[in-house]
């Protein structure tokens, strides 16, 4: 993430560089219908589509959506393949897509846990993409904030160790390098819908300074409307990094 010096403390809130999501609700919205919880996460599919392309058009230069964590292998097997079938769809169905509207894809979290065709299809995605400059979409998949802060300080420490640098020179840019996330800016907006009001182990150094939103609405019906919402809403606060405003 972003070792640039926070903003200056003005009170002023401009628009979001970075929105992350995370997405919540797919099993309730299935639930309610009286509907396998599979059907819902299809509908939470069409879900990422929709609003990958409303935030392309609202101009958001960079999107993170939270789609599989470290924790959700302790699902039922039937619903994690469910999750990974939808997800090697994706990869498959929305690629040229995604090319074709400029987005640059890539994919964060622990790539060992997954299927080998899966970690191939995220290559070849991330390669085509590569030099896409309209929208950066990056969906997290086997991510958790804990395991890979975890990794950034053995990592660290392995090259303290090796006499590459010293425990002093350890600072937040050369840590923030060590993350999933490295070259991605900290998002500045969180959205978590359905009602759910937690931050459930994600991006949780990247977003010491994101502004929080959280909506009732099941992440199946959440469309461009409701992330332009979240948006306004950010657009009423007051980010003050710890300074006083204005
Ligand atoms: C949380 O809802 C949602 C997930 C764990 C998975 C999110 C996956 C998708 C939106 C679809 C696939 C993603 C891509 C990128 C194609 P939940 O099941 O925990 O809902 P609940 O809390 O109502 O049970």
């Amino acid at each position: 993430m972003s070792t640039a010096p926070l903003p200056a403390a003005s009170g002023e809130t401009s628009e979001p560089h970075h929105v992350a999501i995370i997405m919540d609700g797919n099993g309730r919205w299935a639930k309610a219908r009286g509907l396998p919880r599979v059907a819902g996460h299809r509908r939470g599919a069409d879900a990422v589509r929709r609003v990958v392309r409303g935030a392309g058009e609202l101009g958001i230069p960079v999107l993170t959506l939270f789609a599989f964590s470290t924790e959700n292998w302790t699902r039922p097997a039937d619903e994690v393949s469910d999750l990974m079938g939808l997800l090697r769809h994706y990869l498959r169905s929305e690629l040229d897509e995604l090319h074709k509207n400029g987005a640059r894809l890539r994919v964060i979290g622990n790539r060992d846990g997954l299927a080998s065709d899966i970690v191939r299809d995220i290559a070849d995605a991330e390669k085509m993409t590569r030099n896409n400059n309209r929208i950066d979409v990056n969906i997290c998949v086997n991510y958790g904030s804990r395991d890979e802060i975890v990794r950034a300080a053995r990592n660290l420490a392995q090259r303290a160790v090796a006499g590459e640098l010293t425990a002093d020179g350890i600072d937040e840019g050369s840590f923030e390098r060590e993350l999933l996330t490295a070259g991605v800016p900290d998002p500045d907006l969180l959205i978590r819908t359905s009602g759910e009001q937690r931050i459930s182990n994600f991006l949780l150094w990247q977003c010491a300074y994101a502004e929080l939103v959280f909506v009732d609405t099941l992440w199946p019906d959440f469309g461009k409307e409701h992330l332009e919402q979240a948006v306004a809403e950010f657009r009423r606060r007051e980010r003050r990094y710890g300074g006083v405003g204005s």
